[in-house]
């Protein structure tokens, strides 16, 4: 991912003034300075754009297809209703993620609805400005499962996905995979990302196998961590470094979807 476009819909230009209890108090402008500035680290290129107007989205979406590796979108008002907006995203061939500043699932019963919801990748909804910044790490997460997806074959695969994923996700610093040996006892089988913050076998790594769920904690030096099992033989772990953000749910999806291509050999990967 090394070019993306952000789109900001209508009224989001009175950011700032804008129902602030709803809002918060950036304008558009500080929203965006954010942004760019949380996403330095990984060193993608990013334009803005915000219009009040259908058909001008819709020009600027067409025109990102071959200019762009990806579009993170906040459609405000028309996400309820542009069949419009959606076809443009359903018709241009580059990821989509749909954000909102605010929980649309804890609004009125109107804006529960996104017209433009299954033509995109992930939507991200509820996290202020830092929607935006999720929605972004959340194309970068696609892009690493397509890698993944297209390297799921020959020999040390599993450890080259891993590699791929760390690569193309920086906020996992750590990726572990474990699969139990004939005692029933975890074995490191895969590894990949920056230095190990654990000599042991993670605890919730026995509990996530033990469970057949997804188990998160934090390690005693406060690093969160999470392990997702493989087909209840195997788990995936993974480690935020120790001044990274807390996981969420969009690392939790590309985890769960990692750990499917993972178990079925490739398969899983879309
Ligand atoms: C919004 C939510 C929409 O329902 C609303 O119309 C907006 C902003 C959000 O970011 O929370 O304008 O997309």
């Amino acid at each position: 991912m090394n070019k993306v476009l952000i789109i900001h819909g209508p009224n989001l230009n009175l950011l700032g003034t804008r129902e602030p209890e709803i809002y918060g108090s950036d304008t558009l402008d500080d929203i965006n300075r954010y942004v760019a500035e949380a996403l330095a680290p990984f060193q993608l290129e990013l334009d803005f754009f915000q219009s009040n107007h259908e058909g001008a989205i819709i020009d600027r979406l067409h025109a990102a297809a071959g200019a762009y590796d990806g579009v993170v979108i906040n459609p405000a008002a028309y996400t309820h209703y542009s069949i419009a907006i959606r076809d443009a995203i359903a018709g241009i061939d580059l990821p989509v993620v749909e954000v909102h500043l605010s929980d649309i699932h804890k609004r009125e019963a109107f804006r529960r609805v996104s017209v433009i919801r299954d033509v995109c990748y992930m939507q991200i909804s509820g996290f202020g400005k830092n929607s935006y910044v999720f929605g972004v790490e959340a194309l970068m997460g696609w892009q690493a499962l397509q890698e993944i997806a297209r390297a799921a074959h020959g020999a040390d695969w599993q450890r080259r996905a891993l590699q791929i994923l760390s690569g193309r996700f920086p906020p996992f610093q750590v990726l572990h995979l474990y699969r139990q040996g004939e005692d029933g006892k975890l074995v490191l089988q895969a590894s990949a990302g920056g230095q190990d913050v654990h000599n042991d076998i993670p605890r919730v790594c026995t509990q996530a196998v033990r469970s057949a769920e997804v188990q998160s904690a934090t390690t005693p030096d406060g690093v969160p961590e999470i392990a997702v099992p493989v087909q209840n033989t195997a788990v995936l772990y993974a480690a935020f470094a120790p001044v990274g953000r807390s996981f969420e749910e969009h690392d939790r999806f590309l985890l769960q979807r990692v750990a499917g291509i993972l178990a079925g050999g490739g398969a899983g990967a879309r």
